[in-house]
């Protein structure tokens, strides 16, 4: 089996995400001579150059060579052109192509590239910028078990990653974890901006909410106990915690919650339903 570090992989789109994975590629091992991207954007390229000394060009066929993987990064409006540039390299090569791009189904890429190639879709999130990502996966069933675990150690390289057995799955990842960070952006704004008119100072308010959700998912991530456990842990009787609680279910927290996630979730199902 291929190591992680023997692997050729080429980026096709350099901007945000493309630029976090290969920093994430970078410092799990990986040599710049084994990353090659492809962008039409100078500046782009001059910056993954000068960061990380891989080789860029602009066009998507370029020096293509014979990659194992091969990842689309760029905005799904354009993903169907760009397929079309790289079909025959891709074909030729048999490269596993791993799509980032959100609402590009995999019968997409498949009618767009050739049916027999491996392909598998991801949905990432924005903390993958930071290395802090949760990525959800779905493969096709070309893909080899070889190719998962190649699959799983370059996304994970930002952040973590699970597979999905079914590809509508993607759809609830991405009401999930792709648009979480906004839920949770949220939630820390009305809690600063509330903490602001109760009277704390704008950068102190800032600064333990920041904390406390940080403090709060790493509490999360290393206890053994369930969320509902926590939160109980947190709120002794007749206290404040128990107050604010109180406050949220008289509010129906729960049901905008769910709301909100399914609306999210049925976005995805149609935007998916857009490209085809
Ligand atoms: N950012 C996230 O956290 C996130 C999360 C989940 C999924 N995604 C997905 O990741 C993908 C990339 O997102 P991003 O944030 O990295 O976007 P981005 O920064 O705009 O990167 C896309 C890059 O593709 C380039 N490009 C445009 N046309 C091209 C072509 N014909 N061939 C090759 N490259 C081309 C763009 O150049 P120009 O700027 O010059 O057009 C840009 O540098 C998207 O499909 C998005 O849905 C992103």
């Amino acid at each position: 089996m291929k190591k992680l570090t023997d692997l050729k992989v080429r980026f096709v789109g350099a901007g945000n995400m493309a630029a976090s994975l290969i920093g994430g590629l970078i410092k799990r091992g990986f040599l710049p001579s084994q990353i090659s991207a492809s962008d039409p954007g100078h500046h782009q390229r001059q910056l993954l150059t000068e960061k990380f000394g891989v080789h860029t060009y602009q066009g998507n066929n370029e020096h293509f060579g014979i990659p194992d993987v091969v990842i689309l990064a760029v905005k799904p409006q354009i993903m169907k052109i760009v397929t079309q540039d790289i079909k025959h390299s891709v074909v030729e090569t048999g490269a596993l192509v791993i799509s980032i791009a959100a609402g590009i189904k995999v019968e997409h890429l498949e009618k767009w590239l050739s049916q027999d190639v491996s392909i598998v879709r991801t949905m990432p999130n924005t903390p993958a910028l930071i290395g802090e990502g949760a990525t959800g996966l779905f493969a096709n069933n070309k893909v080899s078990k070889e190719q998962r675990h190649l699959t799983e150690g370059i996304m994970d390289s930002v952040g973590i990653s699970h597979w999905v057995d079914e590809e509508f799955k993607i759809d609830i990842v991405t009401a999930l974890s792709g648009s979480g960070p906004a839920y949770f952006f949220l939630f820390m704004e009305y809690m600063q901006k509330t903490a602001i008119e109760l009277g704390l100072k704008p950068d102190v308010a800032a600064k333990l909410v920041e904390q406390t959700a940080l403090g709060s998912a790493i509490l999360a991530q290393r206890s053994a106990d369930d969320i509902s456990v926590l939160r109980e842990k947190v709120t002794s009787p007749k206290g404040t915690t128990e107050s604010a609680l109180i406050s949220f279910n008289n509010n129906k927290l729960e049901r905008t919650i769910k709301q909100a996630i399914e609306a999210a979730y049925e976005r995805s199902v149609q935007l998916s339903k857009d490209f085809l």
